[in-house]
Parts: structure tokens; C-alpha cells; sequence
């Protein structure tokens, strides 16, 4: 298994161009198997669930050439079951294949280390528009002639439900309206390149959607929006250093819970339209957080933040509600002198520590990038195991924390 050697980097600068969103990418891609059109998408990030993405799709028929999708026959019933159950993201295909031929045989996905994820919100959302649904052998087979449209209320706003019920709407009969939708900057974005094709969606960004259904769906291109997690981690990386840079390509907006948090913690932060700089040359203080829906604090960002918060001035207390087992960093920081207690969903975290080189293993994809973050600030080597669980969501993270000052490295 490699690991990632990285040696104290103080005082990290310069700018880091950030890669298309993973979030964003994802049900997009899935999203081009609603339409008989070709769809042009751009600033794809280079990632291993994006690859997993693609394979799907081309397993279902797609051609692929270079950021060109198009769909000469497309077969669901080849859908291809051991990528399938690789990652959890593919059930996102799930919406698109049943709105387009009416049926879908895809694998039930398991719970991932950090909770145990269940679908049960986009079941609920295609039994209502009128999907006969039947779980057998791990296997879920959803059937529906054509989908109707339907008043659905979600019981949390997933990110994944909303956005396989809205894909899923585009084709039905009638309209589809969405009550408690995830609001997050990804739902936005799939709103705008379904429309782009010729859906009628609107309310994207807020907690009702409403989804006219039309009869069929065309070509369109598509540009990725900035990863704002990605972003996001790139800005802790000055921020535990004590260093300042900037990271382009994002949207400032899309940021505004974690530019809260920072600012709170006495980091100065400079927005434009499409970067944020950051200066965290000053030893910064506590903070509290609790993990929430958009516009609430990411929960993507809380094992980094945590990182942060160890090297802080004071106590903070680190809430997660999104998921159940997002703790994973924890045992890794402690073994490089942080203090943190955790009980249950809430770790208590004793500020002002400094963090010392040690072999630690990453267990999911943003707490080892919590461990990294530590690895930089840590006094003396640090060796991260999990470079795998990285690949599935930063695009080049070695080249990009070299660009600006760490010493990092691979060893295979
Ligand atoms: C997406 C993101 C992930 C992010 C998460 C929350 C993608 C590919 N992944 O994941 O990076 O951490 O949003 O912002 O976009 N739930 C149910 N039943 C369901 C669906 C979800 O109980 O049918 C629960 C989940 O177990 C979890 C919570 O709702 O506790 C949030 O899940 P959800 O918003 O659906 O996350 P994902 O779409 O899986």
C-alpha cells in the first residue's frame, strides 16, 4: 500500500487552481443518459469515482470521446454490476435509466464506513410517481413504464434523493414538486444543465423544486463548477501552516459557511467573484461547529476543520448531524498529540496543541485529508496511508500542495 511522506511545511503560500467538483461532476454525468442528444462536459476532475462514473456509463452504452457523451443504444440491462457496487454515487444512475426505458436492475449499495447511507429516500420519492420497486438478491429493480409526476416531501434533505428525484421528474407525466430539497451549490448545478437540455426545472437552491415533466431531453454542454471542498481543504492547508495563498476557480458563495468559521477564527479572507485568499499568518482561536445542510456547515469539511481546531487557541466543540461514524481522523490526530474526546456524534477538542510526525492510515476521504493537513503542520516526518481514498476525491493533491510549498511525496 503507498503512503504519502510529508515533512513539516511552515508557512504554506501561492495559489491553487481548484479542479471540477466531484459532487457537481458526478450526478451531471449521470444525467447525459436522459438524452438522445451528445453532451459536451467540461473541467471534468480527474478522479477515481469520476473514472468509476464514466465506465458506468459507457457499460450502458455511452461513447465517450474526450468530453463527448453520446448514447447510440442505450442497454440498462448492461449495466455494469461490480463498478456498480464500487461506489455508492452510482446509484445515482438509478434515476435517469428508469425515467429513460422505464426500468432499472442495479445493485442495493451498502453503508460506507462513515454511516450506514440508506436509499430508502429515493425509493420512497420513485414509488410515489408510480415505480413498482422490488428488492431481491441485493439487487433493486425499480420498473415504470412512465414515471408521473408527484408531491414529494423528503424526511431529510438528501443531496443524492433530491437529485435522482429531480433527474428521475424530468421525463414524467405532469409535474413533480420537491418539499425539504437539498439546497447544496450541486443541486443548482444539475438544475442547470437539465434545463440546458430542455428540462423545466426551477426552485434549484431552495427547499421546493418544481419539475415539469417534458417527453424527451437533447444535447447541451456543461461546464464543472470549482470543487468547493477541494477549495475548502486547500485554504486549511495555509491555514494550519500559518501560511496565506489563494485558491481560484471557486465560487466564494458556494464557500460561505467555511469562510464564516475562518473568519470567526481570526483568518482574513479576501473574496473576488471566482477566488478567496486567505491570510493565516496569526495563531487563530476556537470554534464551534455542527455539521448541516447547505448553507449550513459542510460536512465534507469537518474532519479538516477539526485538524484546524487542534492547533487553535481554546476549546472547541465539533457537532456532526449528517452522519453517523465521520469520526474516522480522530484516533489518527490523537496519535500525533492532538486532544480530542469524542461521544457519539460530538468530539471535544483541547486547543493550542502542536502535532508530531507519526504513521497514522487514512479510513475515508476527507478525514485523510484531515491526517495530511495534521502531516504538514506536524513537527518531523508524517507517513498517511490511504492515498487511495484521496484519488477518489483530489484531483493531483500531491502536485498542488508541492506547487505551494509542502514537502510531500509518494512512496509506493
Ligand atoms: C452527498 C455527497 C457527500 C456529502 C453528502 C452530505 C455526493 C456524490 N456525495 O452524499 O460528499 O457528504 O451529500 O452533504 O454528492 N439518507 C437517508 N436516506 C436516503 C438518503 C440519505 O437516511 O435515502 C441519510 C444518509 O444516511 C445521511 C444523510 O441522509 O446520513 C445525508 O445523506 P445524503 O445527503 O443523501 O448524502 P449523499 O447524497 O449520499
Amino acid at each position: 500500500m503507498s503512503e504519502l511522506i510529508i515533512q513539516a511545511s511552515p508557512g504554506l503560500c501561492g495559489a491553487v487552481d481548484v479542479s471540477g467538483s466531484k459532487n457537481g461532476a458526478l450526478p451531471v454525468l449521470a444525467a447525459t443518459a436522459l438524452s438522445g442528444g451528445k453532451a459536451v462536459i467540461r473541467h471534468i476532475p480527474k478522479l477515481t469515482d469520476i473514472h468509476v462514473m464514466l465506465a458506468m456509463l459507457e457499460s450502458v452504452g455511452a461513447q465517450i470521446y474526450g468530453d463527448e457523451i453520446y448514447y447510440p443504444n442505450l442497454c440498462p440491462e448492461r449495466l455494469d454490476e461490480r463498478l456498480a457496487h464500487k461506489m455508492r454515487g452510482s446509484f445515482l444512475l438509478a434515476g435517469p435509466l428508469l425515467a429513460r426505458t422505464g426500468r432499472v436492475r442495479i445493485s442495493m449499495p451498502g453503508g460506507c464506513r462513515i454511516g450506514a447511507r440508506p436509499i430508502d429516500l429515493h425509493l420512497k420519492g420513485f414509488s410515489k410517481m408510480g415505480a413498482q420497486i422490488e428488492n431481491c438478491h441485493g439487487f433493486i429493480e425499480i420498473t415504470a413504464p412512465r414515471l408521473h409526476g408527484e408531491q414529494i416531501y423528503l424526511d431529510f434533505p438528501s443531496v443524492g434523493a433530491t437529485e435522482n428525484i429531480m433527474m428521475a421528474a424530468t421525463l414524467a407525466n405532469g409535474t413533480t414538486v420537491i418539499e425539504n430539497a437539498s439546497a447544496e451549490p450541486e443541486i443548482s448545478e444539475l438544475a442547470e444543465f437539465l434545463n440546458n437540455m430542455g428540462a423545466k426545472v426551477s426552485g434549484a437552491g431552495s427547499d421546493r423544486i418544481v419539475i415539469e415533466g417534458v417527453r424527451e431531453l437533447g444535447g447541451a454542454k456543461h461546464t464543472v463548477i470549482g470543487d468547493r471542498i477541494e477549495a475548502g481543504t486547500y485554504l486549511l492547508s495555509f491555514a494550519v501552516t500559518g501560511g496565506h495563498g489563494t485558491v481560484r476557480h471557486v465560487k466564494p458563495q458556494h464557500l460561505s459557511p467555511v469562510l464564516a468559521k475562518l473568519r470567526e477564527m481570526g483568518a482574513k479572507i479576501k473574496e473576488t467573484e471566482d477566488s478567496v485568499s486567505i491570510d493565516a499568518s496569526k495563531i487563530l482561536c476556537a470554534s464551534d461547529i455542527k455539521t448541516m445542510p447547505f448553507p449550513g456547515f459542510p460536512t465534507d469539511m469537518q474532519s479538516q476543520f477539526t485538524t484546524l481546531l487542534c492547533l487553535a487557541e481554546g476549546t472547541s466543540v465539533v457537532i456532526e448531524t449528517v452522519f453517523e461514524n465521520r469520526f474516522l481522523h480522530v484516533g489518527g490526530l490523537n496519535r500525533m498529540g492532538a486532544s480530542i474526546k469524542t461521544d457519539g456524534r460530538t468530539a471535544v477538542i483541547e486547543g493550542g496543541r502542536h502535532f508530531t510526525g507519526a504513521k497514522v492510515e487514512g479510513q475515508d476521504l476527507r478525514g485523510s485529508a484531515a491526517l495530511v493537513l495534521a502531516g504538514l503542520a506536524a513537527q518531523g516526518e508524517t507517513r498517511v496511508r490511504g492515498e487511495e481514498h484521496l484519488k477518489r476525491g483530489y484531483d493531483d493533491m500531491i502536485g498542488k500542495l508541492q506547487k505551494i510549498g509542502a514537502k510531500i511525496s509518494i512512496l509506493n
